[in-house]
């Protein structure tokens, strides 16, 4: 699958539910080139709307993290696990995470990320391990075949609750020196 075929199909997609009740099929934002790949949950109220992925307060405060810990936006893609937006920002239900899986997978495929970064529990339990403790393995690198993976909370958890911002931080220094290492 290319581009643009992922972009026809997802446009069009009715495999579950949720076309139901979107506005805008969100695919995902970055460098098609990007060694590192953030994986959220799915699109919120103001990606719905404008169909790009963490536009919101959550991707605001994203943005902000990439930018304190020199992450440049040419090394990184951002997508989600579902491509459309759960009503009232619900989780994402298993057979809608099923039904979407492949379109995130067909990104990898096309971007060949050497990191996929994980953002909250919903992604780091659907990619690297069911009910994934986000709380104590955060940051935690690991290698899985061809890429590596880490998750990190996801930035509407640090909006919550800003005691977790320094671990946030020390989180997103550790991508930022796994992309100093592949430079060297
Ligand atoms: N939260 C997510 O998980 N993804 C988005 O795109 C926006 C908010
Ligand atoms: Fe299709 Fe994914 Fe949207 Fe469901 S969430 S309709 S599988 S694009």
């Amino acid at each position: 699958m290319d581009w643009t075929e992922l972009e026809n199909e997802c446009g069009g997609c009715r495999k579950c539910r949720l076309w139901e009740t979107r506005h805008n099929v969100v695919i995902g934002r970055g460098s098609r080139t990007a060694p590192v790949m953030f994986v959220g949950e799915g699109p919120g109220e103001q990606e719905d709307l404008t169909g790009q992925p963490f536009v919101g307060a959550a991707g605001q405060l994203l943005d902000k993290y990439l930018a304190a810990s020199g992450i440049s936006m040419d090394d990184v893609y951002i997508a989600n696990i579902v491509k459309c937006r759960p009503p009232e920002n619900r989780n994402p239900r298993e057979d809608e995470e099923e039904a979407c899986i492949d379109y995130l997978r067909a990104q990898v495929k096309l971007i060949r990320p050497k990191l996929i970064a994980c953002l909250g529990k919903v992604a780091a339990s659907k990619l690297m391990k069911p009910d994934y403790p986000i709380v104590r393995e955060h940051g935690i690198l690991i290698k899985k075949g061809a890429f590596s993976m880490i998750a990190l909370f996801h930035p509407a958890a640090i909006l919550r609750d800003p005691s977790k911002k320094e671990d946030m931080y020390y989180d997103m220094k550790k991508i930022r020196e796994f992309l100093d290492d592949l430079k060297k």
